[in-house]
């Protein structure tokens, strides 16, 4: 019998990249992608998988339960992979209250559907999270499993609530989950409110390159392939009640990371070194800016065999030329709501 795997959040941009992995790699599953397609979400992203008879699509927003329940009563669902969420940091600063409803009440909603309706016998709930519940670091140290959760955003605080609320229905239900706590993701299909496509877009334009404070803030930046393909080993392979670290041993502060971009997006537009660097314009920081992110995944290498395909050279071209290549899909995601977006977000930020 085919196996029914929920995946939440799966027209969004890590979503996309592990529903194609699966629905490619596993004919033996049913995938089925919940999905509310807001902002984040764009069906675009899986048009290559329309017609493959192991997937289909429902729009579903979590927060709604009976619709929730209605998919979970209509089939038996054997595990979940929950990624559906508010995912930027910015967005959760002008609306915390969002974060809350889909990061936190809708996980609880999945987790109840999962509990009352799934296959708790032999399936499991994984929930897909960040870093970020860790909170800060200073120049020193990595967050392991076993750091204290300290987080320091909304978004943050909102997604340390669900990994509390997966591991208390664990403890309180028996309900078999796992974790996972990864760094930032770079590749295609990534929303151009996040840093990387942000960038590549209005260095593209010839618009400002808004560096927030100084450009010293640190990020460790993993390809989303790879995070998918580590998805894919903590699904299967992943102790029950465990945490598991991802990340890229790949540490850039926010300036060096911006000028790399400038430098090689100079070279694939043809213009003159140093012509994009120009752009760059540092404006009024974020507030409570984490400072550094750095991952320990040693757990995950050592227990699982997981280890990052490409290293950031090779990634990073890769991503370049998807969004150089892929020129429509930017105008698409950039027209409309995002020109408002962009103004409210960056209208008022002073040039420092
Ligand atoms: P994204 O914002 O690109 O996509 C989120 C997806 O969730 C979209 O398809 C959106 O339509 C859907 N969604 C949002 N609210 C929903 C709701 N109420 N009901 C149903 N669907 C809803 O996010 P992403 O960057 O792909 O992140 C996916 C997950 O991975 C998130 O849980 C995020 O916290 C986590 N994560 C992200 C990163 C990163 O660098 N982007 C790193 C670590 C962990
Ligand atoms: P982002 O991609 O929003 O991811 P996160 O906040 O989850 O780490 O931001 C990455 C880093 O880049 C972060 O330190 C904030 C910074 N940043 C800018 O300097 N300018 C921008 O316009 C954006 C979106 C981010």
């Amino acid at each position: 019998m085919k196996k029914n795997i929920l995946i939440t959040g799966g027209a969004g941009f890590i979503g996309s990249h592990v529903v194609r992995r699966f629905v490619n790699k596993y004919p033996d599953y049913q995938i089925i992608n919940l999905d509310a397609l807001t902002y984040a979400g764009n069906l675009a992203n899986l048009a290559d998988l329309e017609s493959c008879q192991n997937y289909e699509f429902h729009k579903v927003d979590i927060t709604n339960a009976t619709e929730v329940e209605k998919i979970f009563q209509s089939k038996k669902i054997d595990s979940v992979i929950h990624l559906a969420a508010e995912s930027h940091v910015d967005r959760s600063i002008s609306n915390p209250l969002e974060f809350v409803m889909t990061n936190v009440v809708g996980t609880v909603i999945l987790l109840n559907a999962f509990k009352a309706f799934g296959n708790i016998e032999s399936g499991r709930f994984y929930h897909v999270s960040t870093d970020e519940v860790y909170g800060t670091l200073g120049d020193e140290g990595k967050f392991t499993e076993t750091t204290p959760y300290s987080p320091n955003s909304p978004y943050s605080a909102s997604k340390a609530s669900s990994d509390h609320f997966v591991r208390a229905y664990g403890e309180t239900y028996h309900l078999p989950f796992v974790i996972s706590n990864c760094s930032n993701n770079y590749g295609s299909h990534q929303f151009p409110e996040k840093l990387i496509p942000l960038m590549i877009h209005n260095i593209k334009n010839n618009k400002p390159l808004p560096v927030y404070g100084k450009g010293e803030n640190v990020r460790d930046w993993l390809w989303v392939n790879d995070h998918a393909a580590a998805i894919d080993v903590v699904f299967h392979h992943g102790k029950l009640s465990e945490t598991y670290n991802i990340g890229g041993n790949n540490e850039w502060k926010n300036i060096d990371l911006v000028k790399k971009l400038c430098e090689i997006m100079d070279r694939k537009l043809g213009r003159t070194k140093g012509d994009s660097e120009k752009l760059i314009t540092y404006v009024t920081d974020r507030a409570g800016h984490d400072f550094r992110y750095a991952i320990d995944a040693s757990k995950l290498e050592t227990e699982l065999g997981w280890t990052p395909s490409v290293n950031f050279d090779q990634g990073f071209e890769r991503t370049i030329d998807w969004y150089l290549e892929n020129e429509e899909w930017l105008t698409n995601v950039t027209s409309g709501n995002y020109q408002l977006y962009y103004q409210k977000m960056y209208e008022n930020r002073e040039t420092l």
